[in-house]
């Protein structure tokens, strides 16, 4: 075998490990190129348990400009973000968040935020009123932003042997975090982000996903006449995974529907609009 047929053959067997790690099946295609970028994508977990390790300094900027290299809504780069190092501060979080110790442990905690007051100052400035900020419309650009922008820090992160885990229930107490934080009107939290060198003593697996059949519609929206049996598979792998992780095995359809049927489950974040309201987003 040729060098070049060799590495071809190594590139296939990664692509196709990475891939059933993912799906905890053996891949429906191959993968038509492989590389460091694909592996890290495929491999991420969520990490939950942080050395007591600070970050080499030059992280946190270092993350964040991979943060502001993600693309940006119209460039109106509608997103700011909090570091939060106080400790008394991270206790907060962390309890009104259902207590997540991570919060607390982690060596750098940021929070996202969708900033439409950044835009509304440079209008001012500029001797406009910022009149479009009642709608629904900067919001969602605000809050896809934030989401692009720290998802970008996320694989960063990785890409140097980091974990990180996103804190979306400190949306529990939305208000409480932004007076927490000292947020003015018209910038709100989207969610936290938790980053640290993982614990190597505690497990963490690549957690499945559904089947691609189930997510991936050509032209028109149709969901496989199979989707019951394609659930109830993805159910038997993720209580696997469960298990693996010594976490209670627990059925996705489960959770899932909890999620839509228990207005409870939401902790908090089913009062979000009257939230938003209150930090100067009526949502029109
Ligand atoms: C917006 C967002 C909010 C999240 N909030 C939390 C959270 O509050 N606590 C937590 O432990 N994980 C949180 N997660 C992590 C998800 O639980 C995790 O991504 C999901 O279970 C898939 O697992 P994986 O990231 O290991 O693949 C959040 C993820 C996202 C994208």
């Amino acid at each position: 075998m040729s060098s070049i047929e060799s590495e071809e053959r190594a590139a296939a067997d990664s692509s196709a490990a990475a891939i059933h790690r993912r799906y905890r099946r053996d891949a429906a295609f191959r993968a038509p190129e492989w590389n460091a970028t694909l592996d890290l994508l495929l491999g991420h977990r969520s990490i939950r348990a942080f050395r007591d390790r600070a970050l080499p300094a030059g992280t946190l900027e270092l993350l964040i400009a991979a943060a502001q290299s993600a693309p940006t809504s119209s460039n109106l780069q509608s997103w700011s973000v909090v570091v939060v190092s106080d400790p008394q501060a991270r206790a907060s979080i962390a309890e009104w968040s259902g207590n997540q110790k991570h919060v607390v442990e982690a060596p750098l905690f940021l929070v996202f935020l969708a900033d439409l007051a950044r835009a509304e100052r440079v209008a001012a400035a500029a001797g406009g009123e910022a009149t479009t900020l009642d709608l629904i419309e900067p919001v969602v650009v605000g809050i896809v932003d934030a989401a692009l922008a720290a998802q970008n820090a996320v694989v960063a992160a990785e890409s140097i042997g980091l974990g990180t885990v996103y804190i979306g229930a400190l949306r529990n107490r939305i208000e409480d975090v932004a007076a927490l934080l000292g947020l003015p009107p018209r910038v709100v939290p989207v969610f936290g982000l938790a980053v640290g060198h993982p614990d190597p003593s505690v497990a963490s697996g690549v957690k499945p996903r559904l089947s691609q059949r189930v997510v991936l519609h050509h032209d028109h929206y149709a969901p496989p006449a199979d989707e019951a049996a394609l659930v109830a598979d993805y159910d038997a792998a993720l209580k696997a995974f469960q298990v693996e992780q010594n976490l209670p095995p627990v059925d996705w359809s489960y959770l899932s529907s909890k999620r839509v049927t228990d207005l409870a489950s939401l902790a908090g974040r089913q009062r979000l609009r009257a939230a938003l309201e209150k930090l100067g987003l009526p949502l029109r």
